[in-house]
């Protein structure tokens, strides 16, 4: 057993299944001795400082990185998957306005399983179309055109946003979170994803399954709270005053803390350095500050890092993309890490069925109601 394996003794203690080992599984490595990420092989510093989120997403689907001519064809195919069965615009249409867009991705996927059913279907073609198809989704719901000029899957996003060919920096930082972001493991959402397809059951079921798990704050959800967070304050010393107060709430801070990493997370500097990148403005430049602050009393005080949400969270801003769409970006990246498990367990499927510890009663006796009858 490696040493970062824990003992069930452990896991007695902590619960939460954590330090299990619950499959085998060669898409990434995660936290190996409390640090690093790869994505098949990969080191996740190469792949944001290098690749493209479409090579990654390729990556991640088909086990090795594609050639020129692959990754070319598969961004055409991916723009040919791009645009949504027109029954399934205007269903989500008729949900009411407010719900959240975590809600919408969620129905969208079960509603994308009835009209585009799997039966039958290559499951690489079902994990392309997701791919594709997600992000115009969120653009329709936010009453965006379709951008038809757009390569990539940033280009096309942040194009569908702002109706103008957005700036190269801020197309790259996009694609880089969404590297970042493709893949992480047994994760509560993918190994939700890896549970329903461990049944037999369908593609569309597993991934709504998983965009259920995203949306929680102490998982995907953690990057809309992180800016909420950073926002809630005017400058650093009142950010380090505030963030005290809720600590000694025992309240969390959201964007810090791993269930994984112990020293830290290695894509919180990769997304750092491009909200630092960023950060041109005076307003900027003090979300920025702010941000730095609370980082340093995490530590200072709980030795606690950030995770990849608490940075991402600036980044996206001076991205230009609002707060509440922030996990749903999340859901656009992971799509294909999902995708990529679940061929992986189906190729080698068993039952996940873990067992509980029983903490309820003693065996008692059932004593039958006595039903008084009516004279
Ligand atoms: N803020 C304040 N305290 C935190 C914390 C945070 N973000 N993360 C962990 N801690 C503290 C806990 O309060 C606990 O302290 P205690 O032992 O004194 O009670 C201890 O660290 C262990 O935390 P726990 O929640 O049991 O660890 P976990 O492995 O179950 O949790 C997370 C991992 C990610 C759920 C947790 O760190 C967290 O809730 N972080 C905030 C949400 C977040 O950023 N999620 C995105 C993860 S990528």
């Amino acid at each position: 057993m490696a040493e970062y394996e824990r003992t069930f003794a452990d896991v007695k203690k902590t619960g939460g299944l954590a330090g299990i080992v619950a499959a085998d599984s060669a898409v990434s490595t995660v936290g190996i001795e409390g640090r690093g990420l790869s994505y098949r092989g990969y080191a996740i510093e190469d792949l944001a400082a290098h690749a493209s989120f479409e090579e990654v997403a390729w990556l991640l689907l088909r086990g090795e990185l594609p050639s020129p001519g692959e990754l070319s064809e598969y961004r055409a195919r991916l723009r040919r998957l791009r645009v949504p069965p027109p029954f399934l615009s205007e269903a989500l249409s008729q949900i009411p306005a407010g719900d959240s867009m975590m809600g919408i991705l969620r129905t969208a996927v079960s509603l994308l399983g009835n009209l585009e059913p799997e039966r039958g279907r290559d499951t690489m073609a079902v994990a392309d179309r997701l791919v594709a198809v997600l992000p115009s989704l969120v653009l329709q719901r936010l009453g965006k055109s379709l951008p038809d000029d757009e390569e990539t899957l940033a280009g096309y996003f942040l194009g569908g946003m702002e109706r103008a060919h957005p700036a190269e920096e801020v197309r790259r930082c996009l694609d880089v979170s969404l590297i970042l972001y493709a893949e992480h493991e047994f994760n509560a959402s993918t190994f939700a994803a890896r549970v329903i397809i461990s049944t037999m059951s369908d593609v569309h079921s597993a991934i709504a399954g998983a965009i259920g798990a995203l949306a929680g704050p102490l998982h995907g959800g953690a990057n809309e709270e992180a800016m909420r967070l950073i926002e809630a304050w005017p400058d650093p010393d009142q950010a380090e005053k505030g963030v005290l107060d809720r600590l000694t709430r025992k309240e969390k801070i959201m964007g810090f803390g791993h269930r994984i990493y112990t020293v830290s997370d290695p894509r919180s500097p990769v997304i750092k350095e491009w909200a630092y990148r960023l950060a041109v403005t005076p307003e900027r430049k003090r979300l920025f500050a702010v941000a730095e602050r609370i980082e340093r009393v995490m530590w200072d005080t709980k030795k606690l890092f950030p995770n990849l949400d608490f940075y991402s969270a600036l980044a996206y801003r001076f991205c230009g993309i609002p707060t509440e769409l922030y996990t749903p970006m999340f859901v656009l990246a992971r799509i294909s890490g999902w995708m990529a498990h679940v061929m992986e367990q189906r190729s080698n499927n068993k039952l996940i069925r873990p067992i509980s510890r029983y903490t309820g009663p003693e065996p008692r006796m059932y004593v039958p109601l006595v039903v008084e009858e009516r004279r």
